[in-house]
């Protein structure tokens, strides 16, 4: 059993080092594809300093990492899609647990379907839904406000060459890509200058 959980961060709280066990445990018995953000302390951080009004996520699974970015930001606002019934359920569970409920919306759904009915702009938002297109990563460029941040995980899910394009869109214009990363660069994190 101890070989199945990460150590625990020492800045994160308590209770997101126990969500974070929890979603571990729950991706090994589900045998889902929602394996647990594994820098959710980086994640954390970087909302702490960037202090963003509004995120977007795509793929909330157990819903580790929403809650990871709201903590301690009580202005913020959190929309946040899934297409698995069971992790919305989850979910919404754990963020209720937490009262969060009133900062963070899950929308149940497929990525594409739920961003085109979201008309609004974000300050960060954060893909962590598998393998990353460039086509939803354009239109989530888009979705961006000026400054604001597109953190991309999972990049090497992708194939060699698509590895190679995604790296290319996220330091292509009007994005660039950022010194700062998560999961020891593994998850790209890219800045949106429109001027
Ligand atoms: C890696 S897990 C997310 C883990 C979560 N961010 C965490 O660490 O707390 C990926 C999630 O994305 C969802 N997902 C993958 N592709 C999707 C799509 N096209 N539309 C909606 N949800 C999708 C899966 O159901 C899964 O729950």
């Amino acid at each position: 059993m101890k070989q199945l959980i990460e150590p625990f961060s020492e800045i994160l709280p308590k209770a997101l080092n126990d969500l974070h066990v929890e979603a571990q445990f729950h991706q090994k018995a589900h045998g889902c594809g929602a394996y647990s953000f594994t820098d959710g302390a980086g994640l954390f951080a970087l909302c702490q300093v960037a202090k963003p009004k509004r995120i977007l996520e795509l793929g909330c699974g157990y819903g580790y990492t929403c809650v990871s970015m709201a903590w301690g930001l009580p202005d913020v606002h959190i929309d946040t899609i899934d297409a698995d019934i069971e992790h919305v359920k989850l979910a919404c569970e754990n963020i209720e647990k937490l009262e969060m409920a009133k900062q963070i919306k899950v929308h149940c759904g497929y990525f594409d379907d739920v961003i085109e009915k979201l008309n609004k702009n974000y300050d960060l938002v954060f893909f962590d839904g598998y393998e990353p297109s460039l086509a939803l990563l354009k239109k989530l460029t888009k979705k961006l406000n000026d400054n604001g941040l597109l953190v991309c995980a999972n990049v090497a899910l992708a194939s060699r060459e698509n590895q190679k394009n995604i790296r290319e869109m996220l330091d292509r214009k009007p994005l660039s890509i950022s010194e700062v990363s998560l999961e020891k660069g593994a998850t790209l994190v890219s800045i949106k200058h429109i001027s």
